[in-house]
């Protein structure tokens, strides 16, 4: 009897969490939308000035609610909507990988410069790399939303990266997911050399393109 009654709550407790899960996913999407939007006014523009765009591709999520409580739980923080809301700022998350190294930092600064955006973070895990090897500038910026009830400032956290660092981070990842915590130093050691191979590859890429720049005068 009493097993069936916190069933029950249970269900209602689960209940209650999804419809508050797409109350908020609609103000996180929107966030998305509203900075991919800028993003991809800023590469039409790039290209218009400089015959070539800066963004190869971006890629967006939200948090799935289940990842959400997991990190919740690795925070020691309650885990409901209202504590993801106040303790996460990942929730919405885009990727953006750039051509050429340089191109990381100007779409950066063309973002983080626009008025309505506030910058709450950045990691620079280019000039300081993880210990694994892994390179991305993360930002984490709050943009308005302007919905019935008013304006709301959403997180959004975005992280830009080259081809070849995409490359390796989405590799990596999967390994790690393959053998979760479980990986011999000697291949954690590959990897970390790997990624700086990758790293002295976006170095030349970078000169190519500056060399060839130079050439047809166009930056
Ligand atoms: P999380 O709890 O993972 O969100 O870490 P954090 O809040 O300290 O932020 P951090 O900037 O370190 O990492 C945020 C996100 O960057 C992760 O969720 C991954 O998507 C990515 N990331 C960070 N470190 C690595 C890494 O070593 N390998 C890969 N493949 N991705 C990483
Ligand atoms: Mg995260």
């Amino acid at each position: 009897m009493t097993q069936d009654k916190s069933q029950q709550q249970l269900q209602v407790d689960f209940q209650q969490m999804v419809d508050e899960f797409f109350t908020v996913q609609c103000r996180y999407q929107s966030a998305i939308r509203e900075i991919q939007t800028k993003l991809e006014i800023l590469d039409d523009e790039f290209q218009m000035r400089h015959k070539r765009n800066p963004i190869h591709h971006m890629q967006s999520r939200m948090k799935s609610i289940q990842s959400m409580m997991e990190k919740l739980a690795r925070k020691n923080a309650q885990r409901n909507i209202a504590s993801a809301v106040e303790n996460l700022t990942d929730i919405a998350g885009i990727r953006v990988i750039c051509s050429y190294l340089q191109d990381v930092y100007t779409v950066a600064e063309l973002l983080t410069r626009q008025d309505d955006i506030h910058v709450l973070k950045v990691r620079d895990y280019i000039k300081q790399p993880k210990a694994n090897g892994y390179r991305s500038l993360h930002l984490v910026v709050e943009i308005p939303v302007f919905l019935s009830e008013g304006r709301v400032m959403v997180p959004v956290e975005i992280q830009i990266r080259t081809i070849a660092m995409d490359f390796w981070a989405s590799l990596e990842h999967s390994l790690r997911y393959k053998a979760p915590g479980n990986i011999p130093e000697e291949i954690s050691e590959e990897l970390l050399q790997t990624a700086s191979d990758i790293a002295i590859l976006d170095q030349r890429m970078q000169t190519i393109h500056d060399k060839v720049d130079a050439l047809e005068g166009n930056e």
